[in-house]
């Protein structure tokens, strides 16, 4: 596995794979690799048909507001290394915050409206600094196929509209979401948790579950789920729930019934930890 910091470097690694007629799958993360990073990989291979696979670390201080966890974001390059090594990555593109962000860089990539709205309005600048990191790095790899995972529902259908809207070439998969034995979506973040949060998270999953039961049971009122979904997951003293809601996957606007490709998506907090996770029907 070859390790590359420089985006020129890099541009020109992807030009030579492409020149010989390699498919290049992408694979962006901020490192602290867990299963669901690497399960990404395979995805690429598999689905996305490609034959070498670049993965990205990159802890992206654009998408931290000043009072989140930029500074505490849980790094472990040398582990990172031997992860994406063993899963099969063939590179890993590390550049620097000052290669990524000039001081003299002006430009920013922000997909309006599905970037106000949930995530979005707890953490308003946020989606503005992934598109914009998200842009470069497609500039930069210039990959066929670039995959995402599914816990990061709305980043990835921003995203899908950043490259339909910007007429880049890439095609945007996205995998699903790898869960723990008890169902807790899997995250860099988990590891923040108190033992006590960490046993009470398991509500997040559970009540989506919930969701799905009613719904295969013939509710189709999206005021009836999300009741039922703040009540099950008050039942938890630890969890204070930021949103919970049921959006249409085109718009992300609320939709008073779910349909088919309904997602049902929610954000809690457990102390300053914000956890998120979601179903698309
Ligand atoms: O999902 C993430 O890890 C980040 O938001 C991403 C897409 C790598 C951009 O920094």
């Amino acid at each position: 596995m070859m390790v590359i910091t420089s985006p020129k470097e890099m541009n020109a690694w992807s030009q030579t794979a492409k020149l010989q007629k390699k498919r290049i799958g992408f694979v962006p993360t901020m490192g602290c690799l867990h299963r669901g990073h690497l399960s990404l990989i395979e995805v690429a291979r598999s689905q996305g048909k490609c034959d070498t696979v670049v993965m990205s670390v990159f802890v992206n201080p654009l998408q931290f507001a000043p009072n989140e966890d930029f500074d505490k974001y849980p790094r472990q390059w040398e582990l990172d290394k031997k992860l994406a090594e063993d899963a099969g990555v063939d590179v890993i593109f590390h550049p620097s915050s000052e290669d990524m962000y000039p001081a003299n860089a002006k430009t920013f990539v922000e997909v309006a409206d599905l970037s106000s709205v949930m995530c979005g309005l707890t953490r308003p600048t946020h989606f503005r600094g992934v598109t914009t990191v998200v842009a470069k790095l497609l500039n930069i790899v210039s990959p066929q196929v670039t995959v995402f995972g599914q816990k990061d529902a709305q980043q990835c259908f921003i995203i899908r509209r950043m490259v339909q809207d910007l007429m880049m070439e890439t095609k945007i998969i996205m995998a699903p979401i790898i869960r723990e034995n008890d169902g807790l979506a899997m995250s860099s973040r988990n590891r923040y948790l108190s033992s006590d949060e960490r046993t009470q998270a398991v509500c997040l999953s559970q009540s989506l579950e919930r969701a799905e039961k009613m719904i295969n049971a013939g509710e189709k009122r999206s005021a009836v789920i999300l009741k039922a979904m703040h009540e099950y997951i008050q039942q938890n003293p630890l969890a204070k729930v930021d949103y919970i809601t049921v959006v249409n996957t085109e718009t992300l606007q609320e939709t008073a019934e779910v349909f088919n490709k309904s997602l049902i998506a929610l954000a809690v907090y457990f102390g300053k930890t914000r956890l998120i996770d979601n179903i698309i029907l």
